[in-house]
């Protein structure tokens, strides 16, 4: 058998503890599979003392990163701190520069130095492997990268962090405010002390930025990504969603346009018959829409130690058989400019939303204003104002919601539309947009 694959592992906290784990717990398997055994031999962060329930004097320690990355007894880095600066970025250079491989699972590094870092990688002709960096277990980038190399996309979307499906499940099941939802997600530890990156979308942004570049072969550019959260969405429009048959989802989507590769993340009605509809709770899923053939579903749990851990080892497995495949599916000269399509350009269809105040003339108003963009309905829903004649009826004079389906338009005529009718004083408040996604 060949000389074992000599590990260091930077970072020992939730990922990086259960790596070592799994790396102890299918040493042979991982053995065998790989020809060579594969051997955690060095490790760093920033505590030695904190109990990790890990035996770590049996591994070299080291507090500095970069000093690992640099130690020439080491075959491979393996990064586990997270950041997009310093020093994991420090770190991953030192490594590729002195030919080691590197495996990370830092979205946050390779969204906004990833090109750069692949170039290094090139260079000096080693390993990037990121499967952990997107969806934890699920093999997405092997998948674009390998799985489906002889394939063309016309686009590419899933349910990319766990915490904002978890709250929108619980949302729709048990029709409780985000608010609610959210603190129970924190209690729960799916959702972090301070939660804006997560739910207000750019933690997905992150991960869509990658399949977009694996997808497209365009280079990354996280920059590009229309960025919209859940914070604003109601148990109102849930139970709306449900009555006209779909569903709320925070989707990524990456779809190649005439205008170029529109990169978006908001929150989406997704039918309620389509494979990502039935996601649920914490588990991440990524749909594939490949040229030729029905579109490819992959579900499986996004986050955690173990889950995470399973693509980083199977990453290490790679380096330990001498796989290097170009860390974007194609050389760094390869990858094109990702030509960003503005989103004022996005075509679909809409769910709006709208607090219409009850006078004579406001529907004839809104319908005015729609039609001016060309913009036709596919349905319209006035909810009633409470119970028929009950004491919970509301007076007259009270607004009333009214929800609109649109086909498809653009994100300029609705926004156009509904500045309109806001000018025009027939609603209260802001509407609510909520984009459609439709199968293909
Ligand atoms: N957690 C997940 O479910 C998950 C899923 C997918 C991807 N990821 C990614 O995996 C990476 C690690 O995440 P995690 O959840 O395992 O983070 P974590 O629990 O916070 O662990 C980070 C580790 O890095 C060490 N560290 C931090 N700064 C350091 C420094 N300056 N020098 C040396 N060591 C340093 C910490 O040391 P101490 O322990 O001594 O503080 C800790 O062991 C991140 O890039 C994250 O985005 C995580």
């Amino acid at each position: 058998m060949a000389a074992p694959l000599k590990v260091g592992l930077a970072g020992l906290g939730t990922v990086g503890a259960s790596v070592l784990r799994l790396i102890e717990a299918e040493r042979d398997a991982l053995a065998a599979r790989c020809g060579r055994a594969v051997e955690v031999i060095a490790v760093c962060a920033r505590d030695k003392k904190k109990d990790r329930g890990i035996d770590s004097a049996k591994f070299r320690w080291f507090d500095d990163p970069v000093k690992l990355a640099a130690d020439p007894s080491i075959d491979v880095l393996v990064e586990l701190i997270g950041g997009d600066g310093d020093p994991a970025k420090a770190a991953v250079e030192t490594a590729l520069r002195g030919k080691k491989s590197v495996v990370t699972a830092n979205k946050a590094l390779l969204a906004k130095h990833g090109v750069a870092l692949a170039a290094l990688a090139e260079q000096n002709q080693v390993a990037l492997n990121f499967e952990a960096a997107v969806a934890g277990a699920i093999p997405v980038v092997k998948t674009l990268r390998e799985g489906l190399a002889g394939n063309s996309f016309a686009r590419i979307y899933g349910i990319l962090n766990g915490t904002c499906n978890y709250i929108l499940t619980r949302m729709e099941q048990e029709g409780l405010s985000f608010g609610d939802c959210l603190k129970d997600a924190q209690r729960l530890g799916y959702a972090e002390a301070d939660p804006t990156f997560d739910v207000e979308g750019h933690d997905t942004a992150q991960k869509l930025s990658l399949l977009a570049s694996l997808a497209f072969g365009t280079r990354v550019d996280a920059e590009a990504v229309y960025v919209e959260g859940i914070s604003s969405i109601t148990p109102a429009d849930l139970e709306a969603a449900d009555e006209l048959g779909y569903r709320i989802k925070l989707l990524g989507v990456a779809v190649r346009t005439d205008s170029g590769i529109e990169q978006r993340v908001h929150p989406t009605m997704v039918p309620k018959d389509s494979a990502i509809a039935q996601v649920m709770g914490v588990t991440n899923a990524v749909t594939i829409d490949v040229e030729g053939f029905a579109p490819l579903t992959l579900v499986g749990p996004g986050a955690g130690g173990a889950a995470t851990a399973s693509a980083v080892v199977a990453d290490i497995g790679d380096v330990a058989r001498g796989v290097r495949s170009a860390p974007f599916g194609r050389p760094v000269a390869e990858l094109a400019a990702a030509g960003r399509a503005p989103m004022q350009r996005h075509e679909g269809g809409y769910y709006i939303r709208l607090i219409a105040v009850d006078k004579p003339g406001t529907a004839a108003t809104i319908a005015t204003r729609l039609a001016e963009q060309q913009i036709s309905l596919e349905s319209i829903v006035q909810r009633h104002r409470g119970p028929q004649g009950g004491k919970d009826a509301k007076s007259a004079a009270e607004p009333v919601p009214v929800i609109l389906i649109t086909y498809a338009t653009t994100e300029d005529a609705v926004r156009q539309a509904m500045d309109a009718v806001k000018r025009d004083k027939v609603i209260s408040g802001e509407p609510q947009l909520i984009r459609i996604e439709k199968n293909r």
